[in-house]
């Protein structure tokens, strides 16, 4: 099983996005037995908070399915139970480094560097443009399953 952790600050806007719409990618894909997916935030600020409900309604305007879920925070010993830990801007991928140390940087990537894009998916909480952050996510989470099926030989 290949597991990945997606990562925002709060856990309550972009990594639970990103989240649902990877489940939603692998299971059409019928990936599911292989990979598993998870979310973190790497702040405690929104820790037990539900999902945004800018998010949810981006989820369902598009579809895709979601449980209710609230807010975790990323953790040390989170490194050994993670293959892939996926931020959504630089900012998160430092924090990461900071947290886990030694020579975690094989583990972390953030999301629209698999893309042509490679930068950081902007943050609703502060444009409320949660259309343009699931656009951006989408196109992130395609380009990352198209090099994991690569690069794991899915
Ligand atoms: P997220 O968005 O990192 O995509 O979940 C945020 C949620 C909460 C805050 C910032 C960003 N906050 O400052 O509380």
């Amino acid at each position: 099983m290949i597991r990945i952790c997606f990562v925002c600050l709060g856990n309550i806007c972009r990594s639970p996005m990103a989240e649902f719409i990877f489940k939603n990618m692998i299971k059409m894909e019928n990936l599911e037995n292989k990979i598993s997916v998870e979310s973190r935030g790497t702040s405690d600020e929104e820790l037990g908070n539900p999902v945004h409900p800018g998010t949810i309604r981006e989820l369902k305007l598009h579809h895709i399915p979601y449980q209710n879920r609230t807010a975790i925070n990323l953790k040390k010993d989170d490194y050994q139970k993670f293959d892939y830990f996926i931020g959504m801007e630089s900012y998160n991928c430092q924090i990461m480094r900071q947290l886990f140390l030694g020579n975690s940087e094989l583990k972390i990537h953030r999301l629209l560097d698999f893309s042509p894009l490679k930068k950081d998916i902007a943050d609703p909480w502060y444009t409320s443009n949660f259309s343009l952050t699931y656009q951006e996510i989408e196109m992130g989470c395609k380009y990352f399953l198209e090099y994991l099926i690569k690069k794991e030989n899915l």
